[in-house]
């Protein structure tokens, strides 16, 4: 059983991850969530975490509220596609839970610290919280398996013909992890823009009209919609919950190992993933980065989770 710990910026795609995280309680053990300034600011976002759990009656999950702000940036927010809340599009239940006192930073560090195994990372925000961690308690990697996160793009962007935005938002604690010399799968862009259920997908989870489903559906509308309206998607990339199906069923993408450097100081390219495709600098590789996705198996996934999660 992989242990794992996700943290997020809820955010509708982080919020399908977790709910993919919480379903596939066979392949994966969710030991908490930790939150981050992102889509929404950090109060919004770890509020969206309590709701969600609350959702999925999976009060005794910890969630641990992180920073609220990148390591030198001013906080770059998402509205126009996830909404003022963070989570747009349909009423979440107010949280029966109240999240835990301690920092995410402390309480991925002490989770870490007291594995009996390496665990993995699930980052799908902004890396501030995994960057303080690498740095505040550089012990925590020998217990960290891997970290599968969801950000950056080898070709494709999102916030600026650039960037994706997770890495734009915060390009410096980026660094810090691309630079840990851990195992770091990359799932950007080039996969997640594809990991997508359409609006017929959504017309299909609406006819479930579950618990999950019927709270689940307007949600994905909303952010499919919005998708279209900014980049003409025919539907909602479910990017964060990629990452998680990339634990669960590693061969749902397959990557090429190659060297990733974050742009911190271009003038029109900040918070790019600079790839080397071609080993052009003769730098020793990085990065697991995530290159193809089998699409018809991720929408299963998403959609049998969904239905295992109104049963529950
Ligand atoms: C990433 O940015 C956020 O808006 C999404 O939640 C996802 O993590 C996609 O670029
Ligand atoms: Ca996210």
């Amino acid at each position: 059983m992989k242990k794992i710990i996700i943290d997020c910026d809820p955010g509708h795609d982080d919020m399908m991850a977790i709910m993919l995280a919480y379903a596939s309680s066979d392949a994966v053990e969710l030991l908490g969530i930790t939150t981050v300034a992102g889509n929404q600011t950090g109060e919004k976002t770890f509020l969206n975490a309590l709701k969600v759990l609350t959702l999925l009656k999976a009060e005794n999950l910890p969630v641990a509220r992180g920073f609220d702000r990148p390591l030198t940036r001013e906080l770059t927010i998402a509205p126009e596609i996830h909404g003022v809340s963070g989570l747009d599009g349909a009423n979440l239940p107010e949280p029966g839970i109240n999240g835990i006192e301690e920092h995410a930073v402390d309480f991925i560090i002490r989770t870490l610290m007291q594995a009996a195994e390496p665990l993995i990372l699930i980052p799908t925000g902004p890396l501030t919280n995994i960057g303080v961690a690498l740095l505040k308690e550089p012990r925590i990697k020998k217990n960290i398996e891997r970290i599968v996160l969801m950000g950056g793009a080898v070709y494709d962007s999102n916030i600026t013909p650039a960037a994706e935005f997770n890495i734009y938002v915060d390009p410096e604690a980026a660094t810090i992890v691309f630079e840990s010399g851990l195992p770091i799968t990359m799932v950007g862009l080039d996969v997640t823009n594809k990991a997508m259920l359409t609006f017929e997908d959504i017309s299909e989870i609406e006819k479930l009209a579950g618990p999950v489903s019927s709270v689940v559906a307007p949600l994905l509308r909303f952010f499919a919609q919005a998708n279209c309206d900014i980049f003409n998607f025919q539907g909602a990339p479910l990017h964060d919950a990629l990452a998680v199906a990339a634990v669960i069923r590693p061969g749902i993408v397959k990557t090429s190992h190659l060297h990733v450097a974050v742009e911190t100081a271009g003038k029109f390219t900040r918070g790019r993933t600079v790839t080397d495709v071609y080993g052009i600098l003769n730098l020793e590789p990085n990065v697991d980065v995530a290159l193809e996705v089998d699409v018809p198996r991720f929408k299963e996934m998403m959609i049998g989770a969904i239905r295992e999660l109104d049963k529950r």
